[in-house]
């Protein structure tokens, strides 16, 4: 028997019991007289006691050992003279009388501590040393709560969990294919899924109801600290809903989770349409934590600005200002810092205007063109009082609300209002079902080629296709979008119409989707669904914008798995194999 205990279980009720331990050796210390080490396990540490007096070859031997060799020790327990109130064991060591090396170990690349001394890709080279931290495993124990808590909660309305194919044809959802070439039938593709999106609903047309599926999904894209090219979704469909049942269902998922495994009450989410989430915080996942909301000084039916002769915003389509509540005491040097901010090709404003409120006035960047009395009624129009700070910024309407939404959330980090530890989870409800692509000048699906228009507003695809509203919903949890989803098309008919608006020739729908277009065409009955950014949601019930570090295995920014170095080349005999032509890599 390699144990009797963990190292995370003993306490003083164990005092004298002569207990078996097994882990590794996580730091040791040699005092002369005594040696103590501190063996880890995934459970916890407990403190091993070696006497030089009492037992000196023993000791002598625990004095060679090194980090993170493999132990197993049998000993007694016994009260410690100086406790640790830190850890569970800490009243307690083990007065150790027999000691085995199970394994050795050279010397890790770096601490295997709270605070390790290691970098990232370190880290990541040597992920196995990495899971042995605490912080990294307790993400990971997050995760599988959250997975389990996830299917106690499905399975109690009746989810069934099924499996979908790895191996399929390519799902167009914004996103690139990874694709595996066929040995058995040259020169083809299977493409692995972006979401197993079509699967899930011919589950519903073949009768399942309730589906739902904890699933890996792959998507060649650009990363991002909230996006792996591997990803994992919690991916959901249900039979004869609509948009309502959705919403309710999953966000009692959401509610279930917080409380089950944070203890938290969220309250109702509210809801918020698209339109305005791009008009009033200029993107479609609003951090709402804070208000911050953009005021028109221009545009949106206000002018505020005109006939004063500043050419900035006499020439602008809009003038978006926010009020920064308590900012008034922005130095100069911080004005600046923002104004070179917003200046940075990746927000791309022209420049950035202030106006400060106190007790003595308003005084602004602009004071030179406008009077104290417009500077009040651009007070009055943001509600801004004494000791706030409006930050406006003026330009073309989409541009600006953009650079608007950036400012604004670093607004909200600088002034401390987006704590990790608060929760804000929204409905945006009513996106477009298309959008122009200016390069392409054809539409794309907003969501997914399958998501249904808004019934009411299925007669504007003949002319205005631009202006129809689907049935098409995203949560959004503290600016994190972490689901989405839509009510599906079900009628063969409209989903061909759907096909041709965006640019599908009949030939080419038919090559792509004719088994869905077919298996419509045996009743296919009313359904809709919604998928879970898993990875996401994690992440921010850990309090971490990088869901790298709730993924046990994770990628690099550059797609790399670098503990295992993947991607890498293939011999030329799999190449000729696989039917690809063999570009000789020189690499
Ligand atoms: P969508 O493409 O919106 O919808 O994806 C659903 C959720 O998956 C998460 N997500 C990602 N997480 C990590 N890395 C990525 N690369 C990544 N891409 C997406 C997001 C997102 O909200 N089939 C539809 C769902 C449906 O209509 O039911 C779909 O996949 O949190």
């Amino acid at each position: 028997m390699y144990r009797t205990h963990t190292c995370g279980e003993l306490t003083i009720g164990n005092a004298n019991q002569t207990i078996t331990l097994s882990g590794w050796l996580q730091r040791s210390r040699d005092l002369g007289g005594m040696t103590f080490i501190d063996l880890r396990d995934r459970y916890g540490i407990t403190q091993l006691a070696f006497n030089m007096e009492t037992n000196a070859t023993l000791c002598t031997e625990a004095r060679k050992l090194g980090r993170e060799y493999v132990l197993q020790v049998t000993g007694v327990v016994k009260e410690r003279e100086s406790k640790n109130a830190k850890i569970t064991t800490g009243d307690v060591e083990i007065i150790v009388t027999e000691l085995k090396v199970l394994n050795a170990s050279i010397t890790p690349p770096f601490t295997i501590e709270e605070n390790t001394d290691g970098g990232d890709e370190l880290r990541m080279k040597y992920r196995y040393l990495d899971l042995r931290r605490n912080a990294v495993r307790k993400n990971l124990e997050l995760r599988h709560r959250m997975a389990i808590e996830t299917r106690n909660y499905l399975d109690k309305l009746q989810f069934l969990e099924v499996e979908t194919p790895v191996l399929i044809k390519s799902t167009p959802e914004g996103a690139r294919d990874f694709v595996v070439p066929s040995r058995m039938n040259e020169g083809e593709f299977y493409a692995l899924p972006q979401s197993p999106q079509t699967f899930k609903q011919l589950l519903m047309v073949g009768g399942f109801d309730r589906y739902y599926q904890i699933v890996k999904c792959f998507r060649d894209e650009d990363l991002r600290a909230d996006r792996q090219p591997e990803f994992t979704q919690i991916d959901c469909e249900m039979c004869f809903v609509e948009q309502e049942d959705i919403l309710n269902t999953f966000e009692g998922l959401v509610k279930h989770l917080f409380k089950t495994v944070k203890n938290v009450d969220i309250p109702t989410l509210t809801r918020m349409t698209f339109a305005h989430a791009m008009k009033y915080y200029g993107n479609d996942k609003p951090d709402i934590r804070f208000d911050m909301q953009f005021k028109y000084l221009k545009g949106d039916g206000a002018d505020l600005t005109a006939g004063k002769g500043f050419k900035v915003f006499d020439d602008a389509e809009c003038v978006i200002a926010i009020n920064a509540i308590g900012a008034a005491t922005y130095t100069r040097k911080q004005l600046d810092e923002l104004t070179d901010w917003v200046k940075r090709p990746q927000i791309g404003a022209s420049g950035l205007i202030y106006a400060r409120v106190s007790a003595d006035g308003i005084k602004s960047s602009v004071d030179k063109f406008y009077d104290v009395d417009t500077l009040q009624h651009w007070a009055t129009a943001t509600t801004a009082k004494d000791g706030d700070l409006l930050l406006i910024l003026a330009g073309s309407t989409n541009k600006t609300r953009k650079a608007m939404s950036e400012l604004r959330l670093l607004m909200g980090t600088q002034l401390g209002l987006r704590k990790s530890d608060t929760f804000a989870a929204h409905w945006v409800v009513d996106f477009p079902m298309l959008e122009w692509d200016e390069e392409t000048k054809r539409y794309h699906a907003m969501h997914h080629p399958f998501t249904s228009p808004k019934p009411e507003d299925i007669h504007l695809l003949n002319e205005r296709a631009g202006e129809a509203r689907a049935n098409a919903y995203d949560m959004v949890i503290n600016g994190v979008e972490v689901g989405g989803g839509s009510i599906r098309i079900h009628d063969a008919a409209l989903q061909s119409q759907v096909f041709s608006l965006l640019g599908f020739t009949k030939e080419q729908a038919e090559y792509q989707f004719g088994f869905l277009m077919n298996a419509f065409k045996y009743g296919a009955p009313p359904h809709g669904g919604i998928a879970f950014g898993f990875d996401r949601l994690c992440s921010l019930f850990g309090g971490s914008e990088t869901i790298r570090d709730y993924i046990a295995f994770p990628k690099n920014n550059s797609g790399r798995d670098v503990m295992i170095d993947a991607p890498s080349l293939i011999s030329p005999e799999q190449m000729k194999e696989l039917a690809i032509a063999t570009v000789l890599n020189t690499k």
